[in-house]
């Protein structure tokens, strides 16, 4: 290899949006210090795991893929390995004791460190929070992966649910100011991008600063709608707390806002979202939700579920049950309790493996019939599709509805990011199929 070959960098993805979204960041910054990513591991010069320490499958799935980077490892002693994310916040310097095949460490607050990072001699592990904003210490956004594109706008949470350990991972609430927010978007837009998604754990706690003093998540999305090309606007994820009457509003004022709101409840039963530390009743969710169908009555919902929490009841599960009867969502996210280390859950006795079980499968059928029910209820509507890719079948686009349900259409003469009018005609189970309406 000469000096100036270009180093080779794979990265792997796991968890969130957000982490998505930071890995090209970071990509971005190796890039200037000579990285150029491949999706093969095994040609690469430096391999950047960036974790999620949400579950604790999704964090032990670290370690497995770390074992299977041994051989690698020792046949080319020089590859660099790192851990980037929430398991790198959380576990610090145990990853280095328990894996002494990996040299570098970073957390989620600190990417902007890591072009020196990884010119450093030996192992090096950086897991502050410090005062700067690591976005304004990254260099632009270069690659872009089609006609959508995210951009957090907020990070960290407050919230501290007694199961979740993202107030630890990524810390405080912190929201970047709008006029940093509005360049970004404008710059994407000018690459060819037409959707936009807001990203923040807590997104619609965002509280930037802007012309005037802090503005809230409405105001920031219905100043970036005035954006000239840019067609489409969404945001996840969402606290109920949240919700305020600006930014319901806006789902019936703004047009590049869509008619699609994930907005994440958990439990259906007072005393479990009280044990959970979520600061809301199943009532004043089920109010919300209202209020939200009043401004956008096409709205599509969506949700995450926790089942099995510590001291769930039959009676509490029956209550999540009726929550989503009543509610009717288009697609939710469904998860079995995991214990958290260091989370006020965790101190709490588990319910047995079996009980959990059957509770998700339960409430898995129920969301898959509601979500089939939604895809069915499109079938003769008109609805907008931005072109994503080819399909497999030839002449065949694929893209998303206004309401996020993945589209094909038959459409030769077609060009992805393209932004089309379409009659749907047939709802599977995992896709609706489309005609293209003609201008
Ligand atoms: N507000 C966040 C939520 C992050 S976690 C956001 O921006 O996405 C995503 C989902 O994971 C949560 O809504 C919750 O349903 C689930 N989750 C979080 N902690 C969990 C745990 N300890 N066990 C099981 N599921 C969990
Ligand atoms: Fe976790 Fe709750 Fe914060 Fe969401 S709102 S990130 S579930 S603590
Ligand atoms: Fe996972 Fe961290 Fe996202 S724990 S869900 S990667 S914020």
């Amino acid at each position: 290899m000469t000096e100036d070959a270009p180093k080779k960098l794979f990265i792997k993805t796991y968890g969130c949006q957000m982490n998505v979204y930071d890995s090209e960041r970071m990509a971005e910054a190796l890039g200037a210090k000579g990285y150029v990513t491949t999706e093969v591991a095994e040609e690469a010069d430096m391999v950047l795991l960036n974790t999620c320490h949400i579950r604790e499958k999704a964090a032990e799935k670290v370690y497995s893929d770390l074992g299977r980077l041994r051989p690698l490892k020792q046949a080319k002693p020089d590859l660099k390995i790192g851990v980037a994310g929430c398991v790198a916040q959380a576990e610090g310097e145990e990853i280095l004791r328990r894996m002494p095949l990996v040299d570098l460490v970073v957390g989620p607050q600190s990417y902007h460190r890591l072009p020196e990072m990884v010119e450093a001699k030996g192992k090096v592990i950086d897991t502050d929070f410090p005062e700067e904003d690591k976005f304004d210490h990254l260099p632009e956004r270069k690659a872009l992966r089609g006609p959508t594109a995210f951009l957090t706008v907020q990070e960290g949470c407050d919230k501290f649910c007694a199961f979740c350990v993202v107030p630890y991972t990524r810390g405080a609430e912190v929201s970047r100011p709008v006029p940093r927010l509005l360049a970004e978007a404008r710059d994407l837009v000018s690459r060819g991008v037409r959707e936009i998604t807001l990203l923040g754990q807590n997104v619609n706690g965002y509280h930037g600063e802007g012309e005037g003093g802090a503005w809230g998540l409405g105001r920031l999305i219905r100043e970036m709608a005035g954006i000239e090309g840019l067609e489409r606007l969404r945001y996840t994820t969402s606290h109920p707390n949240d919700m305020d009457d600006d930014l319901i509003a806006a789902h019936g004022e703004v047009p590049q806002l869509m008619p699609y709101l994930h907005l994440p409840v958990q439990s259906g039963s007072d005393r479990i979202l009280k044990a959970m530390n979520r600061k809301h009743t199943a009532e004043e969710y089920l109010r919300l939700i209202e209020r939200i169908r009043a401004a956008r009555p096409d709205i599509l919902l969506s949700s995450d579920f926790i089942v099995a929490f510590p001291g769930e009841t039959d009676r509490d599960f029956e209550d999540t049950m009726d929550l989503i009867r009543e509610v009717r969502f288009g697609a939710a996210f469904s998860f079995k309790y995991s214990a958290r280390p260091g989370t006020p859950a965790a101190e709490k006795p588990e319910l047995p493996a079996e009980l959990a079980d059957a509770r998700l499968h339960a409430l898995q059928a129920l969301i898959t019939e509601q979500q089939h029910a939604a895809q069915k209820a499109m079938v003769g509507r008109q609805v907008g599709v931005l072109y994503e890719k080819a399909g497999r079948l030839p002449g065949q686009m694929v893209g998303k509805s206004d309401h996020l349900h993945a589209v094909h259409v038959q459409d030769p003469t077609a060009k992805v990011g393209e932004l089309v009018q379409v009659r749907i005609v047939e709802a599977g189970p995992n896709s609706l199929r489309g005609e293209r309406l003609q201008p």
